[in-house]
């Protein structure tokens, strides 16, 4: 019998769909979309071996400052997602959350990812899709919610106002394209996981890729500040 996945949580940094693109003598765009097939095979993959919650890092509070067309082109790319991928991943039994600040969407986008969260909220397995998502920024917010529930500011509490409470902490955040950093990625559950960085550019990126970033998390000895 093989052996169970030792990661309950992996998160992702998808990096590297613009110079994908590039070396193909392609647009940016077409870097993304490729992208976005990368992330469908990876999130399958990763439910096959056992591994109860992904987040992937699909748009950050920063990528605003791209090219208004690209900013644009992954917009679009989204709304085709949520009413393909995502819905069959949530018809699979995953289920979906998009993590982030959402005041800058309209309404109807905004009522879409409500709709998918609550279709699939009876679902065990999660993905969480930070869309919009920076990790100050829900720092931020967490502290003042805690703050306007009148609680005191403690760990348990803010961690507890996240956007990803209820979920567990990452054990291993992935991060592709070859940059080293995190990128305002889950800076506060981020204290204790393990980092993982490859050369592999995002839309590369295959099953073999997360079988060898499970592999080497096996052999990381985690000791939260112990011994
Ligand atoms: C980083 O690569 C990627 C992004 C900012 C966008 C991520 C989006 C996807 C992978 C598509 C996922 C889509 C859905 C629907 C979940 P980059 O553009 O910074 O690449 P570069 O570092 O080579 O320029």
């Amino acid at each position: 019998m093989a052996t169970p996945c030792p990661v309950r949580h992996i998160a992702f940094i998808m990096d590297g769909n613009g110079r994908w693109a590039k070396k193909r003598g392609m647009p940016r765009e077409y870097g993304h979309r490729e992208g976005a097939k990368a992330f469908q095979r990876v999130v399958e993959y990763c439910g096959e071996i056992g591994i109860a919650y992904v987040t992937v890092y699909a748009f950050s509070t920063e990528n605003w400052k791209r090219p208004e067309h690209e900013v644009k082109a992954i917009m679009q790319l989204f709304t085709e997602y949520m009413s393909e991928a995502f819905r069959v991943f949530a018809e699979k039994g995953l289920r979906i959350r998009f993590i982030g600040n959402r005041d800058r969407f309209d309404a109807d986008f905004v009522a879409e990812m409500e709709k998918l969260e609550r279709d699939s909220a009876g679902n065990e397995k999660v993905l969480n899709v930070a869309f919009n998502y920076g990790g100050r920024e829900e720092i931020l917010q967490a502290a003042c919610r805690v703050q306007k529930q009148g609680k005191e500011l403690t760990e348990e509490n803010i961690s507890a106002a996240l956007y990803t409470a209820p979920c567990p902490e990452p054990d291993l955040i992935v991060r592709t394209g070859g940059e080293m950093r995190i990128s305002n990625f889950l800076l506060w559950q981020s204290a204790y996981a393990e980092l993982y960085f490859t050369d592999t550019l995002w839309p590369d990126m295959r099953e073999k890729d997360v079988d060898a970033a499970v592999a080497a998390f096996r052999k990381r000895n985690r000791r939260y500040g112990g011994v």
